[in-house]
């Protein structure tokens, strides 16, 4: 019998390469940067399974051009980057990452957090480039942590996590936007849910960790960074289409708000000439949340049980759409 097809769009750790490779005759994108959508269309074109990156656009035409396709493994939490309707329609199951990053990602928030407020890019950027000449009473002044008010905007398991460090580690006091109070928040954390307008104008720091998705794209323009305090740090570790950039620069320029971190932009990457780049008071780090040695092989073996899973017919351990599994992607035994 012949072994099923995969094709994985890039070079991922070991730990989930080589069960893919047991199982699976396996075509690897060598390339540093992403096939083009041309190419993964030609490479998928006759794969039982995919593992496809956040920088790779699973779409219809995808789809048809690879009618084999039972399983699209997504080697990340997010999959902004996938058609799963298209998914769905057509019974092919998606499987993202969720869980292993999180601890991971929750670092991150804080970090940079950490390195907006107190101005950290700026300031080793001015002691390497020789702007260091003394020890300053008012140089480079930034912002305290101990006992502000931290707001979280999503508070999914990332979030929770970036609240928990900081409320235990730092004092903070914690709101949240949810569809839904989350009882852990409120029980572990003292958490209250508010609106977003009310979060903005009293958190001093707004981490952002909500899905993309039409309802959040663009959620964070002019209007809301306007409801933020001066001395407020914003954070995003999420996806960049939740700014609108034009607005931050502009905010971050006029003093609107006091400092940002970004892990994530739009465009990744970000021209290495973007406004952003030019401010101070931006630290910007290329989409890193999930890149520790430990979670980057935590993500490749859980998308190697997914991708598995889904080329033998049976239920994804994490499944973007179980509802397509009355289609044709579960074997008929493992159908409900
Ligand atoms: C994700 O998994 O969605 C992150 O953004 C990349 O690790």
């Amino acid at each position: 019998m012949s072994r099923p097809k995969v094709f994985v769009a890039r070079r991922i750790p070991d730990a989930g390469l080589a069960p893919i490779a047991a199982a699976c005759d396996v075509d690897v994108w060598p390339e540093r940067l992403p096939p083009s959508a041309e190419v993964l269309r030609q490479r998928a074109a006759d794969c039982d399974g995919l593992v496809s990156l956040l920088t790779d656009r699973v779409d219809a035409a995808l789809l048809e051009a690879a009618p084999r396709l039972k399983v699209v493994s997504n080697f990340a939490v997010g999959f902004n980057n996938v058609d799963v309707p298209a998914c769905t329609a057509r019974g092919v199951c998606v499987g993202n990452t969720p869980g292993v990053l999180t601890d991971a990602t929750a670092d991150i928030a804080v970090t940079l957090l950490l390195a907006a407020a107190r101005r950290l890019g700026e300031s080793a950027t001015d002691a390497r480039e020789g702007r260091w000449i003394t020890w300053e009473p008012l140089g480079w002044l930034g912002q305290d942590l101990g006992g502000r008010t931290l707001g979280i905007v999503g508070m999914g398991r990332i979030g929770f996590a970036a609240a928990r460090r900081l409320h235990h580690g730092w004092g903070m006091k914690v709101l949240y936007t949810a569809r839904a109070d989350k009882a852990d928040a409120n029980e572990q954390l003292g958490a209250t849910r508010v609106e977003l307008d009310e979060l903005l104008a009293a958190s001093d720091f707004v981490s952002v960790h909500a899905d993309l998705n039409p309802s959040t794209k663009g959620l964070f323009g002019a209007a809301q960074f306007a409801k933020m305090k001066r001395t407020a740090v914003f954070v995003n570790t999420s996806r960049g289409p939740l700014v609108d950039q034009v607005a931050l620069a502009v905010a971050l320029r006029n003093g609107t708000i006091f400092a940002a971190g970004l892990d994530v932009t739009d465009p990744e990457p970000l021209p290495a000439d973007h406004e952003l780049f030019k401010l101070p008071n931006c630290v910007i780090a290329p989409h890193i949340a999930s890149a520790t040695v430990e979670t980057r092989d935590a993500m490749a073996r859980l998308c190697a049980n997914n991708l598995l899973a889904g080329i033998k017919g049976e239920p994804l351990p994490h499944w973007v759409n179980p509802d397509a599994r009355a289609r044709k992607c579960l074997s008929p035994s493992k159908r409900q």
